[in-house]
C-alpha cells in the first residue's frame, strides 16, 4: 500500500515545518555547480505542495533562505534569489488554482527589490485563498525573531500600552512572525544532518523531529507521506504519562 493511502487524515499534523537541505551536495555528487541542485530543488518544494494540497494539509513552513546564508558567495546568493523571483512569478497561477496562500517571515527588508517586489504581489494576490498557508522562511533567524518580539514587547510596556504582568506565552507568541499560525507539529529536515539552524526555535517546543538521509532535491511528496506515517506513529506525551495521554 502507498504511504498516501496509510496516512490517518483525522490525524494530520496542522503545520509541517521543513529544513530542505543537500542542494549543493546533490549538485556536487553530478559534478554540477551548486545551483543547479538548487534548481532542482524547486522540483521538489513544487512536488511537496503538490502532495500537501492533496491532504488538505493547512500550513507548510518552508526554510528556504537562512540569515547566514547572505555569508555564501556572492554568485550563488545572487543565482538563489533570481530562482526565487522567477519561481514565485511562475508559481503563482499555480498557487491560484490550488487554493495556496503564499506567506513569509523574516528580515524580508535584506531581500533585493525585484525579489521582495515579486514576493509581496505574490502574496496580496493569493491573500484570499483559504486552502494550505505556504510560508517561506526567508533571510531568516530564529533569535532574531524572538529579539525582535521582546523588543515589540517592551516598547509596548515603555510606552504604557501594556503592563509587565500581561506578558505570558500567548502574547509572546504572537509577536513572533508566526502569531497567528500554529506551531508545527512535525519538523523534517533532509540530507542526513541532525540540526534546528536556527530554525523556529520557539515553535518547535513540542514538535516532532524527523531527519532523512535523501538530499532535498530527491525528495517528494512519497516521502512527506513516509514522515508523516512515522509522525502518526510516535506517541505525544506533553510531558504527561503514556497512561495520561492514552
Ligand atoms: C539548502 O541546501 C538549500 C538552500 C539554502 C536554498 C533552498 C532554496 C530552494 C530550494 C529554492 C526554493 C525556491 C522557492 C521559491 C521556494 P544547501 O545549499 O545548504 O545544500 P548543502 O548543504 O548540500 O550545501
Amino acid at each position: 500500500m502507498r504511504y498516501k493511502d496509510q496516512i490517518d487524515l483525522l490525524k494530520l499534523p496542522h503545520h509541517i515545518a521543513i529544513i530542505m537541505d543537500g542542494n549543493g551536495r546533490w549538485a556536487k555528487d553530478k559534478g554540477k555547480l551548486r545551483i543547479f541542485g538548487h534548481h532542482k530543488g524547486v522540483l521538489s518544494v513544487r512536488d511537496v505542495v503538490e502532495g500537501a494540497c492533496e491532504l488538505d494539509l493547512k500550513y507548510l513552513t518552508l526554510y528556504t533562505f537562512s540569515s547566514e546564508n547572505w555569508n555564501r558567495p556572492k554568485l550563488e546568493v545572487m543565482a538563489i534569489m533570481e530562482l526565487m523571483v522567477t519561481t514565485i512569478h511562475k508559481e503563482i497561477a499555480n498557487f491560484m488554482k490550488k487554493n495556496v496562500r503564499l506567506n513569509a517571515i523574516g528580515d524580508l527588508h535584506m531581500l533585493p527589490k525585484k525579489c521582495y517586489n515579486e514576493l509581496n504581489n505574490a502574496i496580496e494576490t493569493t491573500a484570499a485563498n483559504t486552502g494550505l498557508t505556504l510560508t517561506l522562511a526567508l533571510s531568516y533567524s530564529s533569535r532574531r525573531e524572538i529579539v525582535q518580539a521582546a523588543k515589540n514587547i517592551a516598547s509596548k510596556v515603555k510606552s504604557g500600552e501594556l503592563d509587565i504582568n500581561d506578558i505570558d506565552e500567548e502574547l509572546f507568541e504572537n509577536n513572533l512572525y508566526t502569531g497567528g499560525m500554529p506551531d508545527p507539529e512535525l519538523l523534517i529536515r533532509t540530507s542526513g544532518e541532525h540540526r534546528i539552524s536556527n530554525y523556529l526555535l520557539w515553535q518547535i517546543a513540542y514538535a516532532e523531529l524527523y531527519f532523512t538521509a535523501k538530499l532535498w532535491p530527491d525528495f517528494r511528496k512519497e516521502d512527506l507521506y513516509e514522515a508523516i506515517l512515522d509522525y502518526q506513529k510516535r506517541e505525544r506525551r506533553f510531558g504527561m504519562t503514556s497512561e495520561q495521554v492514552n
